[in-house]
């Protein structure tokens, strides 16, 4: 967990024990997310645990009008599709093939 207040990120991601996370998997790579939170507040997970993202919140309505949260996902109902992750819950296994205009991959130091 980062450091920062733990009420709030309780509140933000709910139960976060190993027994309550389940696998997504973002282009490709693999990552333990809290079940029962819709895929926006997933991405905002990853954003704030494994920092290998960024993402600007502030760009997001969280209603399902801005759009800015569209990804390209697949999974086993619906094959390849388009959804808005804020109107989405998390599901096990899902593969994120595109991810929100608004969400960016951290370029590490030293790396072009
Ligand atoms: S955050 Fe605006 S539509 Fe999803």
């Amino acid at each position: 967990m980062p450091e920062g207040n733990v009420n709030s990120f309780d509140n933000l991601f709910g139960d976060t024990s190993p027994k309550n996370l389940v696998s997504i998997f973002l282009l490709g790579q693999e990552f333990q997310v809290p079940k029962n939170i819709n895929l926006l507040r997933a991405f905002h997970y990853i954003t704030n645990v494994y920092s290998d993202y960024e993402i600007k919140l502030q760009k997001h309505c969280w209603s399902g009008t801005c759009e800015n949260c569209k990804c390209n996902f697949e999974d086993n109902q619906l094959g390849i599709a388009e959804g808005l992750a804020c109107q989405m819950e998390v599901e096990e296994y899902i593969q994120i093939k595109q991810i929100p205009r608004t969400m960016k991959k951290k370029i590490p130091h030293g790396e072009t």
